[in-house]
């Protein structure tokens, strides 16, 4: 049974038979141990952090090293643009630490390195499987693919709670509750640390929760609140796990940056107990002194340069002045070390050999297969059975390439193989099905995070002098805001839509193959330096009527139309449109002319042209969807969005008219199937009621395809649910912070808990999804007998039933209802525990999920301590945050 400990040496998870599920190289669990028996008699990778051998053996080079040399080890050398690493110390037989990014994969951080690795599914996906064992497999597998393409250190897992899906990283975290992101974190990480030679890295401690003015702001926040939501994750995964290194986040905490934030010792080193480095974001460490007195221990990338680092030289010159101690730069050395020799980084030089691609990308596909969370299913409409199907229409603008996936820094480049859904459905359909492609809108890139009206279709836009069948504008890029000079790129662009920064950074790129190309090629210079563009050609509007042109725009812009201005824009980011009546089929001369203002930190040019409309009024290409759909027996609808470090999303619609087109395509057909590729939650209201079948796949990773296929096919029954609440629309979730400081004044009540606070009801809720089979709950027994036992943990007892004739999983999750106290508010509902269970049709099993006595806590700031209320807690065992199967009460006495 599945207990939920937030102790170390707490009853720990089932992991299943992993080795057996995995049969790639590294997977067998004898050589596993064997090779953790090398590493140190008796040290375990949960074990490392408090082992009198560990410990001598790193006293024992500590004291043959030299200040410089200790200083040397907290400061990091950037090895190339990408990796964060940390010089070999050849003379006392120090490795060097070459790290990768992740979560969803190994993020080799070599670009001239000729290697790929598995896009595993986006944290979210992996976190709605509710899968332990198989999040624990996917670390495993992460890590081993870390260690044979040349790296120690894995810089995952992200464990940050995503407050708001609005948030553009909130895909690399494993949702908005902190117990689940907790117990995600520890499976990942000891998944990870099971190979021996590598370390996984928690971040981004602490608050990290939007990228809007990342590097400056302050996130306010309560110490109540810290301690029972922010820190929580990092609390679970650090005692139950033991990762080797943590990161600090770029932003501040109460005013003062995360990576010196005297947190960085009160609550990670201190209450937490986190026993090995920290490590700074990418530039993110903010002094000499004050970062290394508060707990930095190693300043990523570091040296980058003559003078460029905070530690390096300067900490060096801080020890000697007596403003760092001796005895901090000892820690810092032992803290960096402990982990290096406790986990094996000496004993197992990093390799650069192949790993089983195939017995991996079957393990993404798994993953992605699990995590998709089947919304709604009327009429029984899925699984689609191929022989009622004669055609069957495939639309979505990147529904024919896996391109839907998370930018930024854990983007995964090269992935070993890819699956698109129109590939992975057709290999599925098989030969007696006709299967239509339409793409329905243009392709979706960065462009499509900047708030305003969707961009001009470019089915309606004709450039100057193109081929006759060119769609799009002529455009021209300068590396001058001033237009001056040869333009260094040339081409036609499907849509003005333009978002440079640090999404656009050379490889990053999860933009549709089919969105403008420039986004690419001019990257670099778009991300650093200036720029100045041109694009000019014909609006052709296929249906007469209304239409408010517009631009969204960072800088200068003006649109335009027949030889005269239309609409212009100066100064920050902001959209500004006017109407104009156009003619079907006659052509209107347009012109953009932009100039970005000198580009902040990471971020480059912003230019939209923009139109809206009626909703009877479709782009040609939009019309050909519908046509398709029309003609078929059912329609699958891909959709898709843009997430990504460096930018949050401006609004929770789908971008690029995808709503318009799902309305139309169900208005259309009837047996209509949304798929939505998003990797957090997206605004399903507008089109939700016409559509009587939803899959929320998330970023699916490589395998794609073939994943979506299986569940709406059928060979695979979803048992995906909900990470973070799916809301009616953006009022229900906190807006992204525009100014210095973001204060959490919803306290606890993150996500369901505060949308339950409320009264609120969300589009879709918190722990919800569908099975293609129905499940019986019984019997609830709550063993309170002895809740002051030393760990205090309740076992909650239930009959759980597979009442339908199809195999399936059932998430049975069970959540504890207010605490016995007046003196804080409470949250009406708090997961406390989970399990997923297989069952045969017909099938009745026993579970207990194990409640830990902290689920029934508080954090009270008078007395800094949990305090557990005495009285009756009532609990909920059910299939969701709402839905209540069994209810009872836990009596803490
Ligand atoms: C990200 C980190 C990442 C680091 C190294 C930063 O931009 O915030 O998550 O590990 O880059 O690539």
């Amino acid at each position: 049974m599945l207990a939920v400990p937030v102790a170390a040496g707490a009853q720990r998870p089932r992991r299943g038979d992993q080795a057996a599920r995995l049969k790639g190289p590294g997977f067998s669990a004898k050589r596993i141990a064997r090779r953790a028996l090398g590493r140190a008699a008796q040290v375990t990778p949960t074990t490392w952090d408090h082992d009198p051998a560990v410990e001598a053996r790193v006293d024992a080079i500590v004291a043959q090293m030299t200040t410089a040399e200790k200083a040397d080890l907290a400061t990091g050398q950037l090895n190339n643009f990408y990796g964060f690493y940390n010089n070999p110390i050849a003379r006392l037989g120090i490795p060097a630490q070459t790290m990768s990014d992740g979560p969803v994969g190994v993020r080799i951080a070599n670009p001239t390195v000729d290697r790929r690795s598995t896009e595993f599914p986006s944290a979210t996906a992996m976190a709605a499987s509710f899968d332990t064992g198989l999040v624990h497999d996917v670390g495993q597998a992460i890590g081993f693919e870390a260690f044979h393409t040349g790296h120690n250190v894995q810089l995952a897992p992200s464990v940050d709670v995503a407050r708001t899906p609005l948030w553009g990283r909130a895909f690399e975290g494993f949702g908005e509750d902190p117990l689940l992101n907790g117990l995600m974190g520890a499976q990942y990480i000891e998944g990870v640390q099971a190979n021996p030679g590598v370390i996984a890295t928690i971040k981004h401690f602490v608050a990290y929760d939007q990228e809007t003015n990342r590097f400056t702001l302050s996130a306010q926040i309560d110490d109540r609140t810290m301690h029972e939501v922010y820190d929580k994750p990092f609390e679970i995964a650090v005692q139950q796990a033991h990762p080797g290194a943590a990161m600090c986040a770029f932003n501040k905490v109460n005013g003062s940056f995360a990576c010196e934030n005297a947190l960085l010792n009160t609550l990670l080193k201190g209450e937490d107990g986190f026993r090995g480095f920290v490590m700074s974001d990418y530039n993110a460490t903010p002094s000499t002194i004050n970062a290394a007195n508060n707990g930095l221990d190693q300043e990523q990338p570091g040296d980058q340069g003559p003078g460029t680092a905070n530690f390096g030289d300067r900490l060096v010159a801080a020890v000697e002045a007596g403003q760092v101690s001796m005895a901090r730069l000892d820690d810092m050395a032992r803290r960096i070390l402990r982990p290096m020799v406790g986990l094996g980084l000496f004993d197992h030089p990093v390799q650069s050999d192949r790993f089983d691609e195939g017995a991996h990308a079957q393990l993404a596909r798994r993953v992605a297969q699990e995590g998709m969370v089947l919304l709604k299913n009327e009429r029984n409409l899925l699984p689609l059975r191929p022989e009622a199907l004669h055609t069957l229409a495939v639309i979505g603008p990147d529904a024919d390439n896996a391109s839907a996936k998370g930018g930024g820094s854990s983007e995964i480049s090269r992935p070993t193989s890819e699956v698109s859904p129109l590939d992975g459905i057709r290999n599925r359909a098989g030969s007696g099905v006709t299967v239509t492609y339409a793409a329905g809108t243009d392709g979706i890139n960065e462009g499509d995070m900047l708030p305003g009206d969707a961009p001009v279709p470019s089915t309606v836009l004709r450039s100057t002098g193109g081929a006759p069948g060119d769609r799009g504008l002529h455009a021209q890029y300068w590396g001058n805001t001033g237009f001056s000079g040869a333009p260094v790129l040339d081409e036609i662009d499907p849509n003005v839509n333009v978002n440079f920064g640090f999404q656009t950074f050379q490889g990053f790129n999860a933009a549709s193959p089919k969105a403008t190309q420039s986004q690419a090629a001019v990257g670099n210079f778009a991300l650093f330096g200036d720029l100045s563009a041109r694009w000019t050609g014909n609006l052709i509007a296929a249906d007469t009527a209304d239409y408010p042109l517009g631009l969204t725009a960072r800088g200068d812009a003006t649109l335009q139309f027949d030889g005269e201005p239309l609409v212009e824009h100066t100064g920050d980011l902001s959209s500004v449109t006017k109407a104009v009546h156009l003619v079907a089929g006659e052509p209107h001369a347009i012109r953009i002319d932009y100039s970005a203002t000198p580009p902040n930190q990471y971020q480059g040019g912003q230019v939209r042209f923009s139109w809206s409309h009626r909703d009877d009024v479709m782009a040609p290409a939009m019309r050909d969807a519908v046509a398709d759909a029309r003609a078929a027996d059912a329609a699958v609808v891909v959709v898709r969005d843009y997430e990504t470090e460096g930018f949050d999303r401006a609004t929770l619609d789908l971008p690029k008219e995808q709503d318009q087109l799902i309305r139309k395509v169900a208005e259309a057909n009837p047996d209509t199937v949304v798929v939505i590729e998003t990797g957090a939650p997206s605004k399903t209201s507008t089109w939700d009621g016409n559509v009587p079948a939803i899959l929320q796949a998330w970023y699916p990773g490589q395998q794609q395809g073939d994943a979506i296929a299986d569940v709406l096919f059928g060979d695979v029954n979803p048992s995906g649910r909900l990470v973070a609440t799916v809301p009616r629309d953006e009022s229900q979730v906190p807006a992204i912070a525009t100014g210095d400081t973001a204060p959490h004044d919803e306290g606890v009540f993150v996500g369901y808990r505060g949308l339950q606070q409320r009264g609120d009801t969300p589009a879709y809720p918190f722990g919800f999804g569908l099975s293609y089979s129905t499940f019986g709950y019984r019997r609830l027994r709550v063993d309170d007998g002895r809740p002051n036992a030393p760990q205090g943990d309740i076992p909650v007892s239930f009959r759980l039933r597979n009442t339908s004739v199809r195999p399936g999983a059932e998430v049975a999750q069970v959540y504890i209802g207010r605490l016995p106290t007046r003196d804080v508010p409470t949250p009406p509902r708090q997961l406390a525990g989970f399990e997923r269970v297989q069952l045969a049709p017909g099938e009745r099993q026993d579970v207990t999920i194990t409640i830990p006595r902290r689920s029934l806590s508080y954090w009270d700031t008078g007395s800094q301590h949990w305090v557990t209320p005495a009285g009756r807690v009532p609990v909920y065992v059910g299939g969701s945050s709402e839905d209540v199967e069994l209810a009872g009460t836990i009596t803490v006495r």
